[in-house]
């Protein structure tokens, strides 16, 4: 065994040398090819490379790039996004190496963020699964079905933390928690980049947007953000390190500012943080416009703006131009010099070799791959299975559900006949008329079994301007001129006949996304209304709830039985509901950021702090932390989700309880399906460090586990806990664990925890 171990060991090291060895030989052939190519290429040609335009087929921002063939010909392109067909997308690349005169290939871009033409679950549905594997494979499927079409570079993921549900954009990120984000981020760039950037079914990532976007004051989007560094290091950078130690290949600068200077020419952050302590050697692009932003923000006319993006760090200017017309002057005047372009340009050129495209600049380009590889039968069943495992259930008083497959279901709501929605926002290849409704779902899966009554019911809001307003990205909606009382009647008919009431309600996809911030977090009147009305008639009402945010919706759980938050599940959302509400799978989703029971609670998290006049379990005290008019618990917790059957959690076992510098601590508990389903559960795990230099949350994730079991079935679950878990950024952000007290907490949410003390000295 002992000998073994060395030779294993000294067989690790010298393949690890090799492999070093290897990566070195790689990046002195890719750096020798890039010199050779520099050196051809005139100032102006440099700078072409900095420009990224915008394709126009897809709408993502209100500036479009315009002359954009000339400008390839003339070698003022590196990259375009938003081109979808694989045909426009050949040609472009044939224009760029037959007609620029270095022959340099175009890199192409989109939005991929939950899949590409098979929609998968919103990001934020995708993270209420935990369940990483799954996550990868969404974005393995996203990347393989995007780079058959001809794209080999996707603006996701999008990990930007976020603790107000105002914020709109909330629903393309993984929730509130740096830790989940942290491990999601890392799988997402897996999936998308896989073993080799240059392989043709692998497309390079872009970890955004780079930093803090998801803090904007008021949820405002687009808004500014400013808090204290150790916040930022503990609980808002985690994620996009994690992407960069990941190997992600570029990262986007958001729009907001931090410390007072926009992201996008922020030197702290896209230098000193980025490169220098994050060690990041990728490209980094602008968001949309986000350079030009900076004349808004107060920072100069756009040759200033370019040149200080430029001097900050920033290697690709999105669609504004900024690079393209200022920097040559800025260079003339000794406001940039020729060693930033050649930084830049170098970072945008390197990306380009690691995709291939300057072996075969049409490698992404196989048509055949097109016709077979996207929106087949396997990826939409993987879509079915991981939309199903997304899903969250937030009550089920007396086990409304599942559901019989037989009788009579009245399926009503604004969302029950609306495939076009179900594909959430940033959903920009899809075609919405592919995805299945949930009236479509329900009837397939039903089958003979039964019968569906459908009925409307309301309109998603009796604002038809917000309606508008919600319907920018293709995603129509018909809007029902009846009168609300006759809609409602009609519903009501509906369910006098069936045995259970489906009720489809919540937002419409674009509600959620960019700039759909919402000041207001409730369920608009008009299905309030409904949803009374239903309730009335004294049928059980199940409400799948639809929405791309936590919704402040404690009226809606004090009436309805029953309620199962969807999302918006993608193309196979019809499908995957039904298989959920008839039990064909046992829902296991759990919440990755925290429903609360008003607006004015937001921004609100699990992982806050007990500040010095914390409440002691009473509602209201004066001269305490609370509010006159809401309790502080939010309607659901952080890691909340409910299943068909029940766990219980016995007690926690602790290996010992006095532990000494690098010594491990393992946590156990044991689980048991208590009920009559077999299930999943996931089994989180909190830490509080309950003394320190700098004040604690109150409880951190620190772990977790999707276990799965059957009925009756029994399971130990052990984490390992280690002096790394207990690291964290001081006022000095300074990174260390400090001796003394922890307590170590397991359990099926943020709030239902069982726990125990230790203490660890150094
Ligand atoms: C968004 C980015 C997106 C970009 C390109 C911007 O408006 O903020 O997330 O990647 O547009 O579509």
């Amino acid at each position: 065994m002992r000998t073994f171990r060395i030779v294993g060991a000294a067989a690790l090291f010298m393949f690890s040398t090799g492999v070093l060895q290897a990566q070195t030989g790689e990046q002195q052939k890719m750096k020798t090819f890039i010199d050779g190519l520099m050196k051809k290429m005139t100032i102006d040609e440099k700078i072409g490379q900095l420009n990224l335009v915008v394709g126009g087929e897809a709408t993502t921002g209100s500036v479009v790039s315009t002359d954009v063939d000339t400008k390839i010909r003339k070698g003022q392109v590196g990259g375009i996004f938003s081109v979808t067909s694989p045909g426009r997308i050949r040609k472009i690349q044939e224009l760029a190496v037959n007609q620029s005169r270095l022959k340099i290939p175009i890199i192409f871009g989109l939005d991929v963020i939950h899949g590409y033409k098979t929609i998968f679950p919103i990001p934020l549905g995708l993270a209420s699964t935990w369940d990483m594997n799954l996550i990868e494979q969404s974005a393995r499927i996203a990347a393989q079905e995007a780079s058959a079409d001809g794209l080999n570079w996707t603006f996701s993921p999008m990990v930007d933390v976020s603790r107000d549900p105002r914020w709109g954009r909330i629903s393309e990120g993984s929730g509130e928690d740096p830790y989940l984000g942290s491990v999601i981020a890392k799988a997402m760039v897996r999936g998308y980049q896989g073993k080799s950037l240059a392989d043709n079914n692998t497309i390079m990532a872009c970890v955004k947007h780079f930093a803090l976007y998801g803090a904007a004051e008021a949820g405002r989007d687009y808004n500014t953000t400013d808090m204290s560094r150790v916040r930022m290091y503990n609980d808002y950078l985690p994620p996009y390190k994690a992407a960069i130690d990941a190997g992600v290949g570029s990262v986007m600068s958001s729009f907001n500012e931090i410390d007072g200077i926009p992201a996008t020419a922020n030197k702290w952050l896209l230098t000193d943080v980025l490169r220098k302590q994050w060690g990041f050697k990728g490209m980094v692009v602008s968001d949309y416009t986000s350079v030009n932003e900076m004349i808004d923000h107060g920072m100069g006319d756009l040759q200033q703006v370019s040149a200080l993006a430029l001097k900050a760090g920033l290697d690709m200017d999105m669609v504004g131009e900024g690079f393209l017309t200022t920097l040559k002057k800025s260079l003339n005047e000794g406001k940039v010099t020729v060693a930033d372009i050649d930084r830049a340009c170098r970072m945008v050129l390197e990306a380009k070799y690691k995709l291939g495209l300057f072996e075969d600049p049409y490698r992404y380009c196989d048509e055949n791959r097109a016709r077979t590889e996207i929106f087949n039968e396997a990826n939409r069943r993987k879509a079915r299975e991981i939309a199903a495992k997304s899903f969250v259930l937030l009550k089920n008083q007396q086990q409304v559900l599942p559901l019989q497959k037989k009788g009579t279901i009245a399926l009503v709501g604004p969302l029950a006949n609306a495939k076009e929605n179900m594909v959430g926002t940033w959903s920009v290849a899809a075609d919405v008329t592919k995805p299945i409704s949930l009236l479509a779902g329900l009837k397939e899966v039903l089958g003979a079994n039964g019968k569906v009554l459908y009925a409307k019911g309301a309109n998603v809001t009796e604002d038809s301007l917000l309606e508008v307003r919600t319907s920018i990205f293709g995603k129509p909606f018909e809007r029902d001129n009846r009168p609300a009382d006759v809609m409602i009647r009609e519903a009501l008919a509906a369910a006098e006949q069936a045995d259970v009431v489906v009720a489809a309600l919540g937002e419409l996809a674009e509600m959620t996304g960019e700039a759909s911030s919402r000041s207001d977090l409730t369920l608009p009147q008009s299905q309030v209304n409904l949803l009374q009305a239903l309730v009335k008639t004294g049928k059980p009402v199940v409400v799948v709830l639809f929405t791309g945010r936590p919704l402040a919706i404690p009226d809606v759980d004090k009436i309805a039985p029953a309620i199962l938050n969807v999302w918006f599940g993608g193309s196979e959302a019809g499908h995957a509901i039904a298989d959920v509400l008839f039990g064909d799978i046992n829902p296991s989703g759990k919440l990755t950021a925290t429903f609360p029971m008003n607006v004015g609670q937001v921004p609100i998290y699990y992982s806050h702090k007990n500040t010095g006049r914390p409440l002691n379990g009473q509602w209201f005290q004066k001269f305490r932390s609370n509010y006159l008019d809401v309790p502080n618990e939010p309607l659901y917790p952080f890691g909340y989700g409910l299943s068909y059957t029940t766990f219980t959690y016995g007690d926690l076992k602790l290996s010992s309880q006095s532990l000494k510098g690098n010594q491990r601590l393992t946590a156990s508990i044991t689980v048991t399906n208590t009920g009559k389903y077999a299930g999943e559960e996931v089994v989180q795990l909190y830490i509080r460090d309950v003394v320190g230099t700098n004040t604690r949350p109150l409880k951190e994730l620190k772990g977790f586990q999707k276990i799965s079991l059957q009925p009756g079935e029994s399971r130990q679950v052990s984490f390992t806990i280690t002096p790394e878990d207990l690291k964290f950024y001081n006022h000095e952000l300074k990174y260390d664990w400090e001796a003394g007290d922890f307590t170590i907490f397991i359990g099926g949410n943020a709030r239902d925890l069982k726990s125990g003390q230790v203490n660890w000295q150094k």
